[in-house]
């Protein structure tokens, strides 16, 4: 398969980057950090390609991956997660975080549409975190809803033709990205079981790749109890 992933420089999109190469896929990684990407390179010479994209450069993003028109898997990774401080609310916080979350993934998808065919596949990576009002997580939480939904519609719009639209929706898992985190991180996972968790589900066309399995099926139950329950919940965490 040819397969293009955003955020391949580290964590989550980087694993499956390697994995993917390892499985003898051609793969196109894209992301800012330069050293990074030569890093796989280096790793998979034969199978990883390179292109150094920031999402929020939104001509740029656009004009470099509508280039590519044989893509069979897209994995749309990258992604940024910063907290709320309540006491000094920035509205400039959450445009950064729905610059790369939301802008920087649409532009993405904006990119690769024209090209993707009947049986090609677009995957989404969002998070578990859209499922509850968590602390502090306006800004992230709220943008991997605003996914989810542009997700689900997508399913609808590009049934016919035939493109199959896949959401991931992880719990935690160990990576840059949350090694900053001062809290609990229950049933945390590495990212080699992400990776192996996300490419099955790939792999099976499930239209919601949610993991861990555990993790998942509980916020689910619990973002179906009444909105003031979600809420009484989330104050304990
Ligand atoms: N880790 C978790 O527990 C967890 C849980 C749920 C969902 N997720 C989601 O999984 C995805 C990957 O997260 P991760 O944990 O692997 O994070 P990570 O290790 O911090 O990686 C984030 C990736 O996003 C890329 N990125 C960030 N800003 C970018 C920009 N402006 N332009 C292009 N690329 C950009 C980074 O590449 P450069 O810095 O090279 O640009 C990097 O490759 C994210 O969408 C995240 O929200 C993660």
């Amino acid at each position: 398969m040819n397969i293009l992933i955003t955020g391949a420089t580290s964590g989550i999109g980087e694993q499956l980057a390697r994995d993917y190469a390892a499985a003898g896929h051609k793969v196109i990684a894209c992301g800012r950090n330069q050293s990074a990407l030569q890093q796989l390179v280096d790793a998979y010479p034969q199978q990883i390609t390179a292109q150094q994209l920031d999402v929020t450069d939104a001509a740029t993003t656009i004009a470099r991956l509508r280039g590519y028109q044989q893509l069979d898997l897209v994995i749309l990774s990258a992604g940024v997660c910063e907290y709320v401080d309540i006491d000094s609310f920035s509205s400039a916080m959450f445009e950064r975080v729905y610059e790369v979350n939301i802008f920087g993934m649409l532009r993405c998808i904006e990119a690769v549409l024209p090209n993707l065919k009947a049986g090609n596949q677009l995957v989404l990576v969002g998070s578990t975190a859209r499922l509850l009002p968590f602390t502090r997580a306006e800004a992230y939480g709220s943008s991997k809803a605003a996914l989810q939904y542009i997700a689900r519609s997508l399913q609808v719009d590009l049934s016919k033709r035939g493109v199959v639209v896949q959401t991931v929706s992880p719990g935690f898992v160990k990576t840059p990205m949350t090694a900053v985190n001062d809290f609990a991180m229950p049933m945390a996972v590495t990212v080699e079981f992400a990776s192996q968790a996300i490419r099955t589900g790939i792999a099976k066309k499930r239209t919601d790749i949610t993991f861990p399995r555990l993790f998942g099926w509980l916020l689910k139950f619990l973002s179906r109890l009444p909105q003031s329950w979600q809420v009484a919940i989330s104050k304990r965490f």
